[in-house]
This record gives C-alpha cells, sequence and structure tokens, in this order.
C-alpha cells in the first residue's frame, strides 16, 4: 500500500544557496526511516499552516538516496507565500509536516551498467537533476552524465560549488555548460538562454552521438522544456527516454476548460467508491473534481499543486471511466496503468472507483 501521510519532521539544518534558494534538511527518525527512502528525481510535498492557512507546496530532493540526507531546496519567488515563509522564519529545531517522497522522475541505476546522460536545468529546475547527477555517478562507475544549465547570471547559479566539486571529483564522466542569460562569456553558445536554437545547438556540439543517450532528463521554466523537448523529439529521440519533471502548468485551453466544465456538470451527483488508507467508502461527485469531491466528503486524500503537475493526487482508476485534463505529472506508463491525477479528473458515468492506494 502506498502511504501519503503527513509525519511531522523536525528541521536539521537550513543552507543558504544563493540569495534566493535555501536547501531543507530534514532529521529523519529511525522508525520512519523506510518511508522516507527515495530515488533519485523524486520530490517531498510540505505543509504548513502560514497565518492560519494551510499551505502545501513540492519540493524536489536534491540528495542523492545513497547519501543519507533527506533534502530539499527551495527558491524564493516574488509573491511566494511558502518560499518566503521559508526565507523568512524558518530554521534548524522548527517542525514541519512532510510527505513521503514520491514522483516518476527518474530511471533505474545499475552499477553494472555505462550509460551516457543528459539534463537540461534551468533555475531551481536543477534540483531534481542534481539528485540524479549524483546518484548516476555514484552508483554507476562507468557512466557520463552532460548537464546544460541555464541561469540569469553566476550569482543565482544554485550549486554553483558543488557542480564544480563533482566534475573535479568524476574527472571525464561529467561535462558541466553553464548558460547565461544576463552575462556575457567568450563563447556565442553559452550566452543567452537555452532556447530552442540554442538546445538545437548544444546538442549538436556537445553531445556526439544523441541516439545512444540513455536518458534526456529535462526540468526548469516552461519554455526552457518545451524548447529542449522539442529539440529532442525533431531528432526522433524515442519518447521513453526522454523524462520531464514540471513545477508548474500552463492554462488550460478555453477549449478544454468548457469541455471540462461540461463534463463536471454531466458527472454532478454520481456516486463514485474511493479506496484511501485501506478503506473503500462511496463518496457523492460533487463539484470540481474526483479530489475535492473526496475531501468534501471528509477523506484525507492526498494533494499539493492541484494543477495536474505533482501527481501527489495520484490514484489508479480500477472501475469506470474518467475523463482527465491536464496529465503533466505521469508518464505514459503510469497511464496506461490505469493512474489518473485526481485533481484533473471527472468521472463519466456511474460504478467509477479509483484507488489511492494501489
Ligand atoms: S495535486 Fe498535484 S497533480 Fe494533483
Amino acid at each position: 500500500m502506498v502511504t501519503k501521510d503527513f509525519h511531522r519532521l523536525t528541521v536539521a539544518e537550513v543552507v543558504p544557496e544563493t540569495d534566493e534558494a535555501r536547501s531543507i534538511r530534514f532529521a529523519v527518525p529511525g522508525e520512519l526511516a523506510d518511508l522516507y527512502r527515495f530515488r533519485a528525481g523524486q520530490h517531498l510535498t510540505l505543509r504548513t499552516f502560514i497565518e492560519g492557512e494551510e499551505v502545501r507546496r513540492n519540493y524536489s530532493l536534491c540528495t542523492a538516496p545513497a547519501d543519507g540526507d533527506l533534502m530539499v531546496t527551495v527558491k524564493q519567488i516574488a509573491g511566494g507565500v511558502f518560499s518566503n515563509w521559508v526565507a523568512r522564519d524558518l530554521k534548524a529545531g522548527d517542525e514541519i509536516d512532510v510527505m513521503p517522497p514520491h514522483g516518476s522522475f527518474t530511471v533505474d541505476f545499475d552499477p553494472g551498467q555505462a550509460q551516457r546522460y543528459v539534463g537540461f536545468a534551468g533555475g531551481s529546475g536543477i534540483t531534481p537533476v542534481m539528485s540524479l547527477i549524483r546518484t548516476a555517478l555514484s552508483t554507476e562507475p562507468e557512466s557520463r552524465f552532460t548537464l546544460f544549465y541555464g541561469n540569469r547570471d553566476a550569482g543565482s547559479i544554485i550549486f554553483l560549488e558543488q557542480l564544480a566539486a563533482l566534475k573535479d571529483r568524476y574527472l571525464g564522466r561529467f561535462e558541466l555548460f553553464h548558460f547565461l542569460s544576463d552575462e556575457e562569456g567568450d563563447v556565442r553558445l553559452f550566452n543567452g538562454m537555452l532556447d530552442r536554437e540554442t538546445c538545437d545547438a548544444a546538442i549538436a556540439s556537445l553531445v556526439p552521438e544523441p541516439e545512444e543517450v540513455a536518458a534526456w532528463f529535462i526540468c526548469g521554466p516552461g519554455p526552457m522544456m518545451d524548447a529542449a523537448e522539442a529539440a529532442l523529439t525533431e531528432r526522433a529521440i524515442a519518447h521513453e527516454r526522454i523524462h520531464v519533471e514540471r513545477f508548474t502548468a500552463g492554462r488550460p485551453s478555453a477549449a478544454l476548460a468548457a469541455e471540462m466544465a461540461q463534463l463536471q456538470q454531466q458527472a454532478s451527483g454520481l456516486t463514485m467508491s474511493v479506496t484511501l488508507d485501506g478503506r473503500t467508502r462511496k463518496v457523492p461527485f460533487t463539484h470540481g473534481n474526483i479530489l475535492d469531491s473526496a475531501r468534501e466528503s471528509g477523506l484525507p486524500a492526498p494533494f499539493a499543486c492541484k494543477a495536474g503537475v505533482c501527481a501527489t493526487c495520484r490514484a489508479r482508476v480500477t472501475a469506470g471511466e474518467v475523463s482527465m485534463a491536464a496529465r503533466y505529472g505521469l508518464t505514459d506508463e503510469e497511464i496506461e496503468a490505469g493512474y489518473v491525477l485526481t485533481c484533473q479528473s471527472v468521472p463519466k458515468g456511474e460504478g467509477v472507483a479509483v484507488d489511492y492506494d494501489a
């Protein structure tokens, strides 16, 4: 059974990474160690109460599982309720509710493999990629990792020193290329954002055999991710080798929003069966989506972003059919296996059953 209950963890350390970013390391008591074991590239849902309001956010782990540290990185954003609270108030010794790690922005690493990996990261999108780099290089002694990392200027580069140290430590196996939009260096390719043209040029000149790359990891601002993904798709890179982790969702098209509104209306009053924490209950579809309706019936169904990105609300459809709007947080394999994001899903008729424990 997949458990998505929050546990109160103590903050062991808050580490300043740049003026805008801090890493939070949690102390994990021995009895919870198994529950908080993670895979490279996964994330945590954090919950706290700020001025009486419950606030939940997802942040990626920056450490490798073998490091033994449960640590996420939070970048302060203008108007960001949680990230500003972290910057202003959070200190070692405080406690936060933390959900066990989850997420599918990962691959299986195996010491017997000699693979080639490439990452495109932008800004705080480096966080899960950092976890993947550390894991790939330490777990697979014959594997290589190339990172294309876009930032505004040198002062805003998260993990600047750690990345340089990894380069020294894994000489010849880790290649690192910084792209800066607000600072000019000697090499034209590295001046500017990781837009489509730059992604194309970086692959063409720095990845000799793209078809040999076992996995491409993409995480950062939306336009950068779209550019990198399009550059790979155009090169006919197999879809299953391209791993994308989004932090935010685009606005749904007017047509999709209208379609979902109509489906919500049609679904109103339908009965659904919801399994959570080993218990199954019948609940009515009242409004919004399956998640909102389940929670309105008193079920503590898990969620964080409510925007189809984080997959915290993932459940498996075990009967009936549902319509799903945004699905960024799911892989094709998960969709094929019947998983949906309940914050984006509406039942299409009577008899729908979803299982949060699957
Ligand atoms: S709550 Fe984040 S995808 Fe549903």
